[in-house]
């Protein structure tokens, strides 16, 4: 089936809505998505969105720079931070302009709370910057934005999965979808697409992530030719719950939460003197780490304690509501009198398609556009991030890169005529399921799935070093090498979940070899990414982003560009 839009975003989430409200109305707009779109993943996020509007104590868009290139481990690229962070109380505004229930001040002001490596002063204590509805902040930012894509006139095609980009003569020019529903294939004409497909935590056996956050996007552009940069700085949020990864907010600490090990002492106090459990997530998960590998982790176990017990129900009930109920069910423990079992789970990719700051897709260090091509949010590489993104920064940057690649692409398909039209774009697609529902192949996926996860969790998480990182490369070539034995055992057309486990995990290991071989090329630690046999950051060698660009024959390549550096000089990170 063909279809024909101006402009096609992929993934419902907050950067595919706010750009689809951007350019809705006149522009026919298609956004597609994998899951129903306000199942997208953006509306798991709990705590907040962070913005300098100085609503409860002094607070400047300067000081939210800073944070947020010192939380980067000074990697970010700090024009684009400046963006970032500047734009911060207009998009707040705007939100709540749109409808979005902040929680309020006493004077009816938005609400804002502390959150981890937000400081006042450049670093002197921590300062009240995440605005917040309860710890469902990303669940009615996301509906509000549905509604008004609705009021706008956009197309919705819900549960199609993204196959392929339809390229001609280097232009992108749409894309083609597989409909779950029914099993068909629909291409979808347009003169611009934005990829805004989220993360891929799914690579991991613990996560935070819904189960649709398996990087589709990001290895789908790496194939048509788009570099994949940073990918090897992955975020473990501390506070997952003990073995299953579900996110207990950092708003718990924001809200005076502390973390215990088994001695009920309050470790953090020890690592990180002035902000203590609101330090960034990097180096908490690396504490919790320590602490449980010294044998101080609960009953000796990998596990620590999250204390929310002195907040007192109210607290609990009206700010942290949403957690309060996870741990009840999840954990078993009430957090009004029993402390929560949390481990670091894997929460979100710093790395990403490589773009400049109003989307567009880049090819080279020159930073040549891609023409046609655009991302937003997780699946992109702005860089805002750098190395170690803050809490509350995330929503923050689909919403300001979201909305700058809606004006860049209307501004693009007015520049240019209509695309070219590819004969039949949607056949290798075609052959590549029939290949695949025709496998008289052994393998199954969710075998291989799970020896990937497992690698991952084991040997390319919060600790690498480098025998660990070669064995994890080899076993990821044996996997894909394995990935063409899979067999399809649904022969149904109907959601035929068994042939999407398939795709999406050729696309997760993809993805799984340009992390371990960037973690491999990185031999210093910096951010997340941390190297037991390199435990310093080393500016001289590693003040670069790495950019692996695809090949076919000879593998993932890599190279590197230079850190844009404005304002801040790189210094020791010390909390
Ligand atoms: O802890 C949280 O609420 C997560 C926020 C974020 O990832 O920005």
């Amino acid at each position: 089936m063909k279809h024909e839009y101006d402009i096609v975003i992929v993934g419902a989430g907050l950067a595919g809505l706010r750009a689809a409200v951007e350019i809705g109305g006149d522009t026919r707009v298609a956004v597609l998505s994998k899951v129903f779109a306000t199942r997208s993943h953006s509306g798991a996020a709990q705590g907040g969105i962070g913005a300098a509007l100085g609503n409860e104590e002094e607070d400047h868009p300067e000081w939210h720079m800073f944070d947020t290139v010192k939380g980067s481990d000074y990697l970010g690229d700090q024009d684009a931070i400046e963006i970032l962070t500047e734009d911060a109380p207009r998009a707040i505004y705007e939100l709540e302009h749109l409808g979005v229930p902040f929680n309020r001040t006493r004077e009816g002001k938005i609400a804002q709370r502390a959150f981890g490596g937000h400081t006042r002063q450049f670093g002197a204590a921590p300062v009240k910057r995440a605005c917040y509805a309860a710890t469902r902040t990303g669940r009615v930012i996301l509906d509000t934005l549905w509604e008004q894509s609705l009021q706008k006139g956009v197309a919705f095609y819900d549960e199609y999965q993204i196959l392929s980009l339809i390229i001609r003569d280097g232009q992108c020019g749409g894309v083609v979808a597989y409909e779950l529903a029914t099993g068909k294939l629909h291409t979808f004409h347009s003169q611009a697409v934005l990829f805004a497909t989220g993360g891929a935590g799914k690579i991991y056996k613990t996560t935070s992530n819904a189960f649709a956050s398996t990087g589709d996007g990001m290895a789908i552009a790496f194939r048509a030719g788009a570099p994949l940069e940073d990918m090897e700085f992955v975020q473990f949020h501390p506070t997952g719950i003990y073995k299953l990864g579900i996110l207990i907010s950092e708003a718990a600490r924001g809200e005076g939460g502390i973390l215990l090990n088994n001695d009920g002492e309050r470790f953090m106090e020890r690592y990180a003197p002035v902000i203590k459990d609101l330090a960034p997530r990097d180096m908490i998960s690396r504490c919790m780490l320590e602490e449980i590998r010294a044998g101080r982790g609960i009953r000796g176990q990998d596990y620590l304690h999250l204390d929310l017990t002195h907040l007192g129900q109210a607290v609990i009930e009206s700010k942290l509501a949403e957690i309060a109920s996870f741990a009840r069910t999840y954990a078993g423990a009430d957090p009004v009198k029993d402390p929560i079992p949390v481990q670091p789970t894997c929460h979100y990719m710093m790395g990403g398609i490589a773009t400049d700051a109003d989307g567009r897709v880049v090819v080279d260090r020159a930073g040549t556009p891609f023409p046609g091509l655009y991302a937003a949010g997780e699946c992109a590489c702005v860089s805002v991030h750098g190395a170690n993104r803050l809490g509350c920064n995330a929503l923050l940057d689909t919403l300001v890169f979201g909305r700058r690649a809606g004006i860049e692409m209307q501004r693009y398909i007015r520049a240019t005529g209509s695309p070219h039209r590819s004969a039949e774009p949607e056949k290798k697609d075609a052959d590549r399921l029939r290949g695949l529902m025709e496998s008289k192949g052994r393998e199954r996926s969710g075998r291989i799935r799970a020896e990937m996860q497992a690698t991952m969790m084991d040997k390319v998480s919060v600790f690498r070093v480098q025998d660990g990182l070669r064995a994890a490369v080899a076993k990821i070539k044996e996997l894909q090498e394995r990935y063409p034995q899979i067999a399809i055992q649904d022969k149904g057309h109907c959601f035929n979940r068994d042939l999407l486990d398939a795709i999406e995990l050729g696309h997760m290991l993809d993805l799984a070899e340009v992390i371990i071989l960037g973690a491999l090329y990185r031999e210093e630690s910096r951010g997340a990414h941390s190297r037991e046999d390199f435990p310093a950051r080393d500016d001289t060698r590693f003040l670069v982003h790495t950019l692996f660009g695809y090949d076919a024959i000879r593998g993932p390549q890599i190279f590197t560009k230079p850190v844009k550096i404005t304002r801040f000089q790189p210094q020791e990170r010390k909390y």
